[in-house]
């Protein structure tokens, strides 16, 4: 998180893209209409003039477009990947089995939209902050499908594993954890920290759903360049705060989820799910390294301990 200790500008950035996204990419299978919901006013100006193709006239107004614009394209394949993973977890094993644990929420709707979650507790862990503003913002949506238990966490400094279990999250119970967009953010330590507590509290039957950065020379180009760009027009970058401190090969993620007892079912670059779902891939390179691992643990495998 941003040294201030602030609130996450890139959970509003990926809300941005799903505000744009809705309706319009990947239709029939991508819908988030609590996104817009979501955003304060003038969150919402750069949203409305991508959705309207109205490319803004000056600098700043123009990188605040192509960055919420290449977000949105992003988040169609991301959202609809994961919602799936979702989906099959709770076909598998009913509503009344399964618990979904939502690690650096931010602005994240599905526990307003998405409607397999219903009967279905839902924890969202987030940084203090980010969670504090979220609370406030949600105060405007209409009833969830699945109100989330709130469980302030920074994975940096406190105790992911006691905090849950203070929340009421099983270990007894399959989980499907989400990891949408935050290990960018965590140093490897961390990262591998959080494994291990989610190790620890999944049962047989639990999903794990990652979505990292893996380190192609292309990415970390097109981050570098978001970044001079944004000083050059004097705009904000999101990511000043919040800079990249891990990306993985997928080998080196492959074999962190192995360590925790699970298996890995897929794992995706972004640039091959938008092919996938017919949405737009204008920043190939950056498509290409973002990656979504979904990794089981088996049913009939040991309970965690
Ligand atoms: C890009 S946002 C992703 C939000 C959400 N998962 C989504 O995809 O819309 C990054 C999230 O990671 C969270 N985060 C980053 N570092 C964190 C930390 N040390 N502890 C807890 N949360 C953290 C932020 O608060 C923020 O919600």
């Amino acid at each position: 998180m941003g040294g201030a200790g602030g609130a996450s500008r890139t959970a509003i950035l990926v809300c941005q893209g799903r505000a744009v996204a809705h309706g319009r990419l990947a239709p029939g299978r991508f819908d988030d209409p609590t996104a817009l919901a979501l955003l304060r006013p003038a969150e919402r100006v750069a949203v409305e003039q991508v959705r309207a193709d109205a490319v803004p006239v000056g600098a700043r107004p123009r990188m605040a477009f192509e960055m919420v614009r290449a977000c949105g394209d992003a988040m169609a394949p991301r959202t609809v990947t994961i919602d799936d993973a979702v989906r099959e977890v709770v076909a598998r094993h009913g509503a009344a089995g399964t618990q979904v644990v939502i690690l650096g929420a931010g602005l994240d709707g599905r526990a307003w939209q998405l409607r397999e979650l219903a009967g279905i507790p839902v924890f969202e862990v987030d940084h203090p902050a980010t969670q504090r503003e979220k609370r406030e913002r949600a105060g405007g949506l209409a009833e969830p499908v699945s109100a989330p238990v709130y469980v302030p966490v920074d994975f940096s400094r406190d105790d992911l594993g006691d905090a849950l279990a203070a929340a009421g999250h099983r270990e007894s119970a399959p989980t499907v954890w989400i990891w949408e967009g935050v290990v960018p953010y965590l140093t490897r330590g961390q990262t591998l920290g959080t494994l291990q507590v989610i190790a620890a509290r999944s049962a047989p039957g639990s999903r794990l759903i990652i979505q990292y950065h893996s380190p192609t020379p292309g990415f970390a180009l097109g981050r570098g360049a978001a970044a001079v760009l944004s000083r050059l027009t004097g705009s904000e970058n999101p990511m000043a705060r919040e800079p990249n401190r891990s990306a993985w090969t997928p080998r080196a993620m492959g074999r962190a989820v192995a360590a925790g007892g699970f298996t890995v079912t897929r794992d995706d670059t972004l640039l091959v799910l938008a092919r996938r779902f017919d949405t737009p891939a204008r920043h190939r390179q950056s498509l290409r390294g973002t990656r979504i691992l979904v990794a089981d643990r088996p049913a009939g495998g040991p309970s965690p301990g």
